[in-house]
């Protein structure tokens, strides 16, 4: 790799505290064989694309054997690849082929459930007396015949599946198709820390771990208590606070073994990175850290971004709170989109979601970016009849389908935008003709030649990717804050508003979200970053 100003400094700190992460869906990346749907040979084949943009670090949701009941989240065998993505010798090329850009690879991997395909399950459901019975949760009827208790999946209806053969429940904190592991039992976590060995002796850098405050439920399983804010119209999981079917100490204790695990991979502080999924309000989000003697997740994931609306004094709050409820030893990450979550240009708006690269960048911590955001994509309408996403299919209509954040990534204006030779699983962004990495990669003023900037400064000032952070005081709409490290002091100001603001400080302009910048005013919509 070449040297670039900085480097030293940066590189005092692992990676994973100083680089940024960029998550790559694989259904919707590049296709290869022409299925229409994305594969490993496809991410390899796109690889640099994703190295010129800057970021450090790739994470790929599941590429596991998986009957595709939740598009990969449903395993069925955690040590393979599944055959629409290729096989373990196309993962080896990935890997390495990574690895030779200077990029870490992580996998997604999903402890709290498999699917009811994966031989575990179908083991546990053939008889109460199976050996690998007791590796998932299974339950007596309540006394009138119904679930053992009222907790409800996150996708809607009740959590408990019955089984007529066996006369049992089992729990499934997402589809049916997604039986809840009993992490209780040692023998499901000797298997499951096989697995996290299985890919590290490949090589893979790190996990991201899927839904890890689910993964213990309380031993006695009482009822979940009733969330007074629901109303119709939201999603069913939040009539039920959560309080007894997640965020168990247990839990906490088998992330402090995953940390261990994955630290004897590698020397201190330069070892394999785990990074947990995570939604919880601050002070039980904070936990996962684990104590400085005894670690757990180096990075919670911090959904706030996405959560908060879209506005300064907001935004200033929820950022001075989490920077407040973090140990001595966590370090802070960001969030802006995901394949759960709306795009964010959808959602604020194309002008503010440049704004939102540049506060996603230049926050004090690793932000996470997704794929197809760096250019910007916005609202993608899901025709009815290709709707694919089982969240929206089950509870339709309340605007929490996914697909909307999931469809292909548009490279060129060539037939399926060079995605693929065939009909892509999913329709493409509307705009895909003009809003493509081609298109964009010519255009001094597009979104990808911004997030491209923003990544190039981060890695050319330490006081960006590493140091500290002060909340500034700014006029009604700006956000604005400073980074400091040694003598260097960067100033970022951010007009979330659409009239120009005063600017609260003076200095060169390093770098503006619009063109021309003159370094005396906040134009609409206009961030900037001075020194
Ligand atoms: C996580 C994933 C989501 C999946 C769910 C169940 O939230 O991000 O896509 O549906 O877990 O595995
Ligand atoms: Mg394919």
């Amino acid at each position: 790799m070449h040297g670039y100003p900085g480097m030293t400094e940066r590189h005092e700190h692992p990676w994973w505290k100083s680089g940024t992460v960029y998550q790559v869906y694989p259904r919707s990346f590049q296709d290869s064989d022409g299925d229409g749907i994305g594969d490993l040979a496809g991410i390899e084949r796109r690889l640099d694309h994703i190295a010129r943009l800057g970021v450090d670090a790739i994470w790929l949701s599941p590429i596991f054997p998986s009957p595709m009941a939740d598009f990969g989240y449903d395993v069925a065998d955690y040590c393979a690849i599944h055959p629409m993505f290729g096989d373990l010798a196309a993962f080896d090329r990935l890997l390495a082929a990574a690895h030779a850009r200077g990029l870490k690879l992580l996998l997604d991997f999903v402890p709290n459930h498999t699917s009811d395909q994966h031989p575990w399950f179908v083991a546990s459901r053939s008889s109460r007396t199976d050996p690998k019975r007791n590796w998932y949760v299974w339950r007596d009827p309540a006394p009138d015949g119904g679930p053992p208790n009222n907790w409800i999946s996150d996708f809607g209806g009740s959590a408990w599946e019955h089984d007529p053969a066996s006369g049992q429940y089992y729990l499934h904190a997402f589809l049916r198709q997604q039986p809840d592991l009993n992490w209780r039992n040692p023998a499901v976590k000797t298997a499951m820390f096989d697995a996290m060995r299985f890919w590290f002796e490949r090589g893979v850098d790190g996990f991201r771990i899927d839904v890890l405050w689910h993964i213990v439920k309380a031993a006695d399983f009482p009822d979940n208590p009733a969330n007074p804010y629901w109303r119709p119209g939201i999603t069913e999981r939040d009539r039920l606070i959560q309080q007894h079917s997640t965020d168990q100490p247990e839990a906490h204790a088998i992330a402090a073994e995953m940390r261990k695990l994955a630290d004897g991979y590698g020397a201190k502080g330069q070892g394999r990175v785990l990074i947990g999924e995570i939604f919880l309000p601050n002070d039980r989000h904070a936990r996962w850290f684990g104590t400085a003697d005894r670690p757990q997740v180096h990075l919670p994931f911090n959904f706030q971004l996405i959560e908060n609306a879209w506005e300064a004094a907001t935004l200033r709050e929820m950022i001075a709170a989490y920077e407040a409820s973090l140990p001595p030893h966590g370090w802070p990450n960001w969030v802006i989109g995901s394949h759960d979550a709306p795009r964010i240009a959808a959602r604020i708006g194309e002008a503010q979601a440049r704004v939102a690269a540049m506060l996603l960048l230049t926050l004090r911590g690793t932000p996470t970016l997704y794929q197809g955001d760096e250019l910007g994509i916005g609202k993608v309408d899901i025709p009815p009849d290709r709707v694919r996403d089982p969240q929206e299919l089950r509870q339709p209509g309340i605007g929490i389908g996914r697909d909307r954040s999931r469809t292909p990534m548009p490279w060129d204006d060539t037939a399926q935008a060079g995605f693929s030779t065939a009909e892509p699983w999913l329709p493409l962004n509307p705009d895909w003709r003009t809003r493509n990495v081609a298109a964009q990669e010519r255009d001094p003023a597009s979104m990808l030649t911004l997030y491209r900037r923003l990544l190039a400064l981060r890695r050319a000032h330490p006081a960006l990717a590493v140091g500290d952070f002060r909340l500034l005081d700014a006029a009604d709409g700006v956000l604005a804050y400073e980074r400091c490290r040694g003598d260097a002091v960067l100033r970022v100001a951010l007009n979330l508003t659409d009239a120009p603001k005063p600017l609260p400080f003076t200095g060169a302009v390093l770098l503006s979200t619009l063109d021309g910048a003159r370094g005396d005013t906040l134009r609409a919509n206009e961030g900037i970053i001075c020194q």
